[in-house]
């Protein structure tokens, strides 16, 4: 089954547009992550994960009718014939089927590049959501979640804002494989982004999680800590009990980035600087304050900690990037 099939039974026979529409998605950051694929076309994960979104740090995603297919990212014209193009028309060929309707795509992020973000769970969730309004389709979320997640794993996760949990799923055509929204508001959750290098990596998450699946010895026993840690994560989510919380988020990033090095040949996405972050959090933490950190597939640290500790972060922190994820809340009142 192809991915067009797993959508035509959800599209209308006839597809209606509006003349544009612009739509916004979320960032976010895992705090049990997504490592490894069962299927690689579908971008179907080995294991479960949560995240959090980033409020106001995301993308913009505009389209409207046009003579012929362009895409604009970041105010750059994209050649339709490089690898992220193609991924994204291959998403809207699934939508527009054979329809002769050409389109042009403008995506915005919001992140700053200093955040060492990937952009590309946003922008994918963003198109997804741009799609669905303006073809007037009226998709459910978990099947904009799977059409987001066609484009990069982590975008499935990136449809809601807050809490949210992607479940692997069991069907080989990924129809069960979806993320959902954490009913929990936390207004005092905070991260804080701290820039260690933000050029592109050498090794793209795709290939690393292939590689690290394939020959790492450990791979196995990530896969069972991070089913534990998932469950664990809910428990503390729902007791809301940040120490937990910030544990568990801690030890399977590092778990992770272990596994990732145990892969043969080894795979290192970690720098000086990021390990004497580690070892300077880890310090103040024995210290009193409490703060921990994630990491994702690059060097660049997260953290995690409460609204009470601001003024120490920024003490020991002066340069990192602060997000209250839940903001948004506020901001959408105020609209
Ligand atoms: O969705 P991708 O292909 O960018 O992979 C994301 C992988 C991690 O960021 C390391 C973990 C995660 O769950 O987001």
């Amino acid at each position: 089954m192809n991915n067009q099939h797993i959508f035509s039974k959800f599209l209308p026979k006839k597809l209606q547009n509006i003349e544009k529409t612009i739509n916004y998605a979320p960032a976010n950051i895992a705090l049990t992550k997504y490592w490894g694929k069962r299927d690689s076309i579908l971008n179907l994960p080995e294991n479960d994960s949560i995240s959090i979104s980033l409020g106001d740090l995301g993308s913009k995603t505009k389209i409207e009718l046009s003579n012929n297919d362009k895409i604009i990212f970041n105010g750059q014209n994209i050649d339709n014939n490089s690898v992220f193009a193609k991924k994204i028309w291959q998403i809207v060929n699934i939508i527009r089927q054979n329809n002769h309707i050409f389109l042009k795509i403008t995506s915005q992020n919001s992140i700053p590049t200093a955040a060492g973000l990937a952009s590309s769970a946003s922008g994918f969730a963003a198109l997804a959501l741009a799609l669905n309004n303006f073809f007037q389709l009226n998709l459910p979320q978990s099947k904009l979640s799977i059409l987001a997640r066609l484009g990069s794993g982590s975008a499935c996760r990136s449809i809601w804002h807050g809490f949210v949990e992607w479940q692997k799923g069991k069907q080989d055509d990924g129809t069960d494989c979806f993320a959902k929204p954490i009913p929990l508001i936390w207004k005092d959750f905070r991260i804080a982004l701290l820039e260690v290098d933000t050029s592109t990596k050498k090794i793209s998450s795709r290939s690393a999680m292939d590689l690290c699946k394939k020959t790492s010895p450990f791979y196995a026993e990530w896969i069972k800590q991070t089913e534990k840690d998932k469950a664990n994560l809910l428990i503390a989510l729902h007791n809301k009990n940040f120490t937990r919380l910030g544990e568990i988020a801690e030890n399977n990033a590092l778990l992770m980035h272990s596994t990732i090095i145990s892969s043969r040949p080894s795979i290192n996405y970690l720098q000086g600087k990021s390990i004497d972050l580690i070892n300077k959090i880890q310090y103040l933490r024995e210290n009193g304050l409490e703060i921990y950190l994630t990491i994702d597939a690059g060097p660049n640290i997260k953290l995690l900690y409460l609204a009470k500790d601001f003024d120490q972060i920024n003490q020991n922190f002066p340069n990192a990037i602060h997000i209250s994820p839940f903001d948004y809340l506020t901001q959408q009142k105020t609209a």
